[in-house]
């Protein structure tokens, strides 16, 4: 598998904690790069059109809500089947069903809650990138 980078985002359950540091951490041992990073405020309309692809789910006022309630930490990570590699270090979305040693089984507070987002897939990735990061930010 080839050097692949994808997007993510440390979510304000976890800024709010302090956890930046120890789910860094975790990225980092699993072998990936972070090679772009920074902390915003999102905006209402900037969680509105990222998570847009879930606009019609029962829960997407309360996910945007959410996701502008604290800051947050926006990241590019590079590495090895990078996307794949993520999820797995993520776990399930449900930090019920997560397993040991995962970002959410040690951190999530619930199924919305959940500490970190990561691309599913590699065009999803690309665009998600592109809606925080210009290409001079991404230090590889
Ligand atoms: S996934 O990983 O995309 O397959 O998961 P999915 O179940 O489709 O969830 C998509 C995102 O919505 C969040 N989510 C919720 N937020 C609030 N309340 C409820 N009940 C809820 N269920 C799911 C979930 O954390 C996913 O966020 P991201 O940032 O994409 O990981």
């Amino acid at each position: 598998m080839a050097i692949q980078r994808t997007f993510s985002i440390i979510k304000p359950d976890a800024t709010k904690r302090n956890l930046t540091g120890a789910i860094n951490a975790k990225i980092e041992a699993a072998g990936l790069r972070i090679i772009a990073q920074k902390r915003i405020h999102m905006t209402q309309k900037q969680a509105e059109t990222f998570y847009g692809v879930h606009k019609e789910r029962p829960f997407f006022g309360e996910l945007v809500e959410f996701m502008i309630s604290e800051p947050v930490v926006v990241q590019v990570l590079e590495g090895e089947d990078a996307i794949k590699t993520y999820r797995t270090v993520m776990g399930a979305t449900n930090p019920a069903d997560a397993d040991e040693g995962t970002i959410r089984k040690e951190f999530a507070q619930s199924v919305g809650e959940n500490s970190v987002h990561g691309s599913d897939a590699p065009e999803t990735a690309a665009e998600e990138i592109a809606y925080f990061f210009s290409g001079l930010e991404l230090v590889g």
